[in-house]
């Protein structure tokens, strides 16, 4: 697969390069690092499997076979090392449509659900929309490493039903290890929270291994996990996803608000699931080699430049960058303004202010450019 190749998404409706920021006096030709999906082809394996269901010419209600759930419980094993029994997976529409209906099915109007900011800030929304409370556990950071605070955690699990967890975590870039879930875990059961654990990013593990909050038996009877081959294969647009739940009871709760919604994943999902899942190892382990590239190319070219700082992330293809010594009064607008759109750091809470999150899946070229812009500046 070539990486390297500039492919123009402008004029199809697409979210990262045919919108712009509500800022005046910004270049034209602003380069979009902000959303996370990639500006990189999916693998041909996607375009194979879509065309070969396009060739049968009828489109009708379908049902995710057993060879869809044989292909989730495989990628599990060989990827995680753990074999999911397959009655566990429910096939949905995406993950955060899988965590408004958690929300929606676990929790009542006005309780409180925990997040653990700076994150993803769809889960903020998710639980207000939902007219639930955010209650926020924010991370430690030292050195642009951030850890929980399971301090704190302990004091605010008494006004919460839930937990969202990012495993791993974006914006910061953590791949959660084995003792800190279960620091985690041992919080949630003393006090009887269920934790919904986004683990979207798990193919971009990029130092140690990928621990998903399943590996931690004790949260089986209180465990919602959600994730996709979206991020992973850079598929979003297909909308797709699917829950894993151990626990029968919590299982068939949730297994009829997504029939209450009728939430069925489309007829293209479920064979692109099967065809990455079964035949896109290569293309994948070929990306996190790019990725890894642009890291690092990150890391030389700005980190340390006039103050910023910027670590190299255990996981996720997202760059969480610290400007707070940088000297810049609005960093955000101020890059903005030299042509470059990265993601404002508040936009994940209010400790993310002073920091600025970059997307690297894009060709070296584009990333090189960017970065000279953003040095310039
Ligand atoms: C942590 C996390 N969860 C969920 C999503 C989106 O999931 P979906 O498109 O399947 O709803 C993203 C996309 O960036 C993400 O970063």
């Amino acid at each position: 697969m070539n990486f390297d190749r500039l492919v123009d998404r402008k004029g199809s409706n697409c979210h990262k390069w045919d919108t712009r920021p509500d800022v005046k006096d910004i270049p034209d030709d602003l380069i979009p690092m902000w959303v996370a999906d990639m500006d990189f082809e999916a693998p041909e394996v996607v375009i194979d499997a879509i065309v070969e269901r396009l060739k049968h010419k009828i489109f009708g209600y379908t049902f995710p076979g057993h060879s869809y759930f044989k292909s989730v419980a495989d990628w599990w094993e060989k990827r995680y090392g753990i074999r999911l029994n397959e009655e566990w997976i429910v096939p949905i529409t995406g993950v955060i449509p899988g965590l408004a209906t958690a929300v929606e099915s676990f929790t009542s109007v006005n309780d409180g659900v925990i997040i653990q900011p700076p994150v993803y800030w769809p889960f903020r929304d998710v639980i207000e929309l939902n007219r639930r409370a955010v209650i926020e556990n924010n991370l430690l950071e030292e050195n642009g490493y951030y850890t929980m605070d399971l301090d704190d955690l302990e004091k605010k699990v008494k006004f919460a039903k839930a937990l969202i967890l990012c495993n791993p975590h974006n914006p910061v870039g953590r791949a959660w290890r084995y003792e800190e879930l279960s620091g985690m875990a041992n919080v949630m059961q003393r006090s009887d929270l269920l934790v919904i654990s986004d683990e979207i990013h798990a193919d971009f593990v990029f130092s140690g291994k990928f621990v998903s909050s399943l590996k931690i038996e004790s949260l089986h009877d209180r465990l919602v996990v959600l994730s996709s081959p979206n991020k992973t294969f850079n598929i979003p647009g297909i909308r797709n996803g699917y829950a894993i739940i151990p626990n029968e009871d919590i299982r068939q709760k949730f297994w009829r608000a997504v029939h209450a919604h009728s939430m069925r994943p489309n007829i293209f999902s479920m064979v692109v699931t099967e065809a990455v899942y079964s035949q896109g190892e290569k293309w994948l382990e070929e990306l996190k080699e790019y990725i890894v590239e642009n890291f690092k190319i990150v890391e030389r070219e700005i980190n340390g430049f006039k103050g910023i700082k910027v670590r190299f992330p255990e996981a996720t293809f997202l760059m969480w960058i610290d400007f707070r010594n940088s000297g810049m009064k609005n960093p955000y607008v101020d890059i903005l303004k030299k042509g470059v759109w990265l993601q404002d750091g508040k936009a994940f809470g209010t400790n993310g202010e002073g920091f600025l999150r970059m997307n690297v899946a894009t060709p070296k070229k584009l990333l090189l450019k960017a970065l000279r812009r953003i040095q310039e500046g």
